[in-house]
């Protein structure tokens, strides 16, 4: 099904961006699990299996973002190519299978699209599938964790650009977390440029806290099939001896903080080795492996204002469950 297609060189790029994952994931877990609440942070969801878990969630009754995000795009690309116009680099954070960018891509008119993942054997499945229904278009697909700072490819680096950061994937970070992030967004895609941000909404009247929590505690267990991913991957890579009967899934809203949080908690005393180190968990500890924060509109814009963005239009669906904003940064210009 993802024969190579079109103009995709993953490799090229991936020789210059690649970081070592697996030493990041060893101090990542040596780290979070001494720390008295213990955590690991959202990121390390993603490898091969963890991203074919996500794809899985994206598909549930319960998880309503990405339908409610696509119906938005669906409806309002054209709107966004109007307001933004032709012969932009789009640079998507968090590509994932990047099935959402066709919808931005087909009124936008670009010059060529950079989707930047964690997962390179994903990343190259995806950008191949997409070379095929953009035959002309360049895809310089970025291995790179996009919290950390990265480079574009050099042969966009003189084109005008617009960021691409569907699904909610900011929620993954705190206010001050995600307002330097970006505003690091601001700095690598320049004066002048766009951001199309997709960010899931605080609950409100279209959509109440069991919704919410549905929607990280599906029926049919694959979020917790996610959640438990963490663990096998530290079995895996990590020569980890964990019993991953021990644990069980839990998705709890947090209301002062206005965010899901996923944890793994410990159903009984449980002990386990990692990375070469010792690590136990009493009954009913768990280990943090996520928060979601959903944010009000007002909130949002906010976060644009504080980070060099400013917001130009948003569109939510009828319930006011998802939004997508449309932002600019002006850089040095001078405001009236
Ligand atoms: C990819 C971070 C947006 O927070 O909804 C889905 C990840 N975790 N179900 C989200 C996720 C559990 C997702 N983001």
């Amino acid at each position: 099904m993802y024969e190579a297609a079109g103009p995709v060189d993953l490799h090229d790029f991936a020789a210059d961006y690649a970081v070592d994952f697996a030493a990041d994931f060893a101090n990542a877990v040596r780290t979070g699990l001494a720390q008295p609440q213990k955590v690991i942070p959202a990121r390390f969801f993603y490898d091969e299996t963890g991203s074919r878990l996500f794809e899985a969630i994206t598909q549930l009754p319960e998880y309503y973002p990405t339908r409610t995000e696509t119906a938005i795009l669906s409806e309002h690309a054209g709107a966004i190519a109007a307001a933004v116009g032709p012969g932009r680099v789009v640079v998507e954070y968090g590509s994932g299978s990047s099935t959402k960018t066709p919808l931005l891509l087909k009124p936008l008119q670009p010059s060529a699209y950079v989707p930047v993942d964690i997962s390179g054997e994903f990343l190259a499945q995806s950008a191949a599938a997409l070379a095929v229904q953009f035959p002309g278009l360049p895809i310089l697909p970025v291995i790179a964790d996009f919290t950390r700072s990265f480079q574009l490819p050099d042969p966009v680096a003189a084109l005008p650009r617009l960021g691409f950061f569907p699904g909610s994937t900011l929620g993954n970070l705190g206010p001050s977390a995600a307002i330097d992030l970006l505003r690091s967004f601001a700095d690598v895609l320049g004066p002048g440029s766009w951001l199309v941000i997709g960010l899931d909404l605080a609950p409100g009247a279209g959509k109440s806290v069991a919704m919410l929590e549905a929607a990280y505690d599906d029926a049919a267990g694959v979020t917790a099939a996610f959640n438990f991913n963490l663990l096998h991957r530290i079995n895996r890579e990590l020569a980890g001896t964990v019993r991953t009967d021990d644990f069980a899934h839990r998705a709890i809203w947090n209301e002062g903080g206005g965010r899901i949080e996923m944890h793994l908690v410990a159903r009984i005393d449980t002990q386990f080795r990692a990375a070469g180190q010792n690590f136990a968990l009493a009954a009913g500890e768990t280990i943090h492996t996520e928060d979601s924060h959903k944010w009000t509109l007002a909130e949002s814009r906010l976060m644009a204002c504080a980070s060099g963005w400013s917001p130009q239009a948003q569109w939510t669906d009828e319930r006011a469950r998802f939004a997508v904003h449309l932002w600019r940064h002006e850089g040095g210009a001078i405001q009236p």
